[in-house]
């Protein structure tokens, strides 16, 4: 009988450890929608004891989500861990993760414990665990740097104390796929019990192999779960791709021999949802999802699929569902139209006065650009400015005014809370312009890490502009996206969305303590 892959998303979790992509709870609900629209078996909604917003994140997420399980992340300790079941209580199907170093090197200079003490912690709070929650996964944090004779010595440990899922980190990148995959045979075999957990790999993408590391975790260690996230997002050079381990698995199952649950039809809308939440661009040439993952442009290639697909095509662009960019609405559509269209699109809005105001901003959007596609309507309900209790700064007019030779020149009024300002500025060029005359009247202090610009819809010039603005100020980085099909306007409102995210109080910590 042919095995399962368990598919384990951590985007909300390990992906939005990477600076810049840390996220508000209604966007983290909103992408969890979109992971259980996609069918992954498991979604790692955040770590609850970090933050009172990511415990109201993981809370949320528990209680909306149906299909899939919902995990928090927890250190070995009973306070993270009984934080992590109250954020999960009520939920219909949830996982309880816990991690506790395990290498000589994290053990000594960070954790300052002795294997001993280790070895002791991570079985009580296994236990602990394992009285609050069925589903209690573990990991021993660096484990691809841990001396074998004492990771089996702990693996033993907790599954005797019930864990059910053990997952191997390569927390820092290190592994190579065939030692990776012998190192986990190695593991199973060696360890007397291992048959009562499933197994489980978890690799970052430091040296590029975190695709190829999991996959060899499969294929040669018999690993059944694979830890992963959207667009590979995740700290440093992110962690494994969901897109590209489902695709790989699914494609090559003459190899593989794995059944997985995952919808891969949703993929593409959940690359761009992830990618347009979180600012961070998908490069064209990225596997599965990159724009020009399936264009193809030499001559020979374009003849030969026009003749049959298959001569350079090993997957369908649309079973991952690229078909959708087409025009989906215009100036006529009327509300309920629009409506359905979120709902085709799986954006779930709450209440009618939110409607409304998306449906304001459809209209106006409408007017200006005759054929809206759906990446236009995600961008649309993207804007902070659909959730007025996010909203502290709203942009209300602009204009600027810019002629080759000369300095250009920026009005901006907007709203901060009840208050309306008007202000003017020069500048580089005309962003730049009008960024000032927001920050000579906020004097706000942030400094930009990032400013980027991307054409939502196809290559064409009628497309709308999505600018991205990453700011830091004391030690919060954030991200503001934007979209208008004025560049300018798109850049103030990324500014501005930038801003209303370091003005809300959502504090976070860092996941690894
Ligand atoms: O990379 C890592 O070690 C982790 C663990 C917390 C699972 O993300
Ligand atoms: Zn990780």
């Amino acid at each position: 009988m042919t095995d399962k892959l368990i598919i384990f998303d951590t985007t909300l979790r390990d992906g939005e450890q990477s600076p810049g992509a840390s996220m508000t709870k209604d966007e983290k609900l909103r992408i969890a929608r979109q992971l259980e629209r996609l069918k992954v078996d498991v979604i790692e909604a955040g770590f609850a004891a970090s933050s009172n917003g990511d415990f109201e994140a993981v809370r949320a997420i528990a209680l909306a989500i149906k299909d899939s399980t919902v995990c928090s992340l927890a250190r070995a300790n009973d306070r993270d861990i009984a934080r992590a079941a109250e954020a999960l209580k009520g939920g219909a199907s949830t996982r309880i993760h816990l991690f506790l170093a395990t290498s000589a090197l994290h053990m000594e200079k960070k954790l300052r414990m002795t294997p001993d003490q280790v070895f002791e912690q991570a079985k009580l709070s296994t236990r602990f665990a394992r009285n609050l929650s069925s589903d209690v996964e573990f990991s021993p944090e660096d484990g691809y740097r841990s001396d074998p004779d004492f990771l089996c010595r702990v693996i033993e440990a907790v599954i005797a104390e019930g864990a059910t899922t053990i997952n191997i980190p390569d927390t820092v990148g290190y592994a190579v796929p065939e030692l990776y995959g012998q190192f986990i045979l190695n593991l199973r075999q060696r360890i007397p019990n291992a048959d009562k957990a499933i197994w489980s790999v978890h690799c970052h993408n430091d040296l590029g192999m975190a695709v190829a590391n999991s996959l060899a975790g499969v294929k040669l260690g018999g690993a059944r779960q694979v830890e992963c996230t959207i667009n590979g997002l995740g700290e440093r050079a992110g962690n494994c791709s969901l897109e590209e381990v489902v695709m790989a698995v699914k494609t090559r199952r003459d190899y593989f021999d794995l059944t997985l649950g995952v919808d891969v039809s949703h993929i593409v809308a959940a690359s761009r949802l992830v990618s347009q939440t979180t600012g961070f661009v998908v490069q064209p040439n990225k596997a599965v999802v990159g724009a020009n993952a399936f264009a193809h442009a030499s001559g020979i290639h374009q003849d030969g699929v026009l003749k049959a697909r298959d001569t350079y095509e090993i997957m369908r662009a649309e079973d991952v569902g690229w078909a959708a960019n087409k025009i989906v609405l215009g100036k006529l559509s009327g509300r309920n139209a629009f409506k359905q269209r979120l709902t085709e699109l799986g954006i779930a809005m709450e209440s009618e006065t939110e409607i409304n105001a998306a449906f304001a901003k459809f209209k106006e959007l409408a007017d200006r650009k005759s054929d809206i596609f759906d990446e236009d309507i995600l961008a649309l309900v993207m804007d902070e400015s659909v959730t007025p209790e996010n909203e502290h700064y709203r942009l209300l007019a602009l204009s600027q005014h810019s002629e080759m030779g000369e300095r250009p020149q920026a009005s901006v009024a907007f709203a901060a809370g009840a208050l309306e300002h008007h202000a003017q500025s020069d500048g580089n060029g005309p962003v730049d312009a009008s960024l000032k005359a927001i920050e000579s009247k906020i004097s706000s202090g942030a400094e930009m890490l990032l400013y980027s610009v991307n054409a939502i819809t196809s290559g064409s010039t009628e497309s709308q502009g999505e600018v991205t603005v990453r700011l830091q100020l004391g030690g919060r980085v954030v991200n503001g996206v934007g979209a208008d099909p004025d560049i300018v306007v798109a850049s103030a409102k990324a500014y501005l969305a930038a801003l209303n995210k370091l003005h809300s109080k959502i504090e976070r910590v860092a996941a690894q303590g």
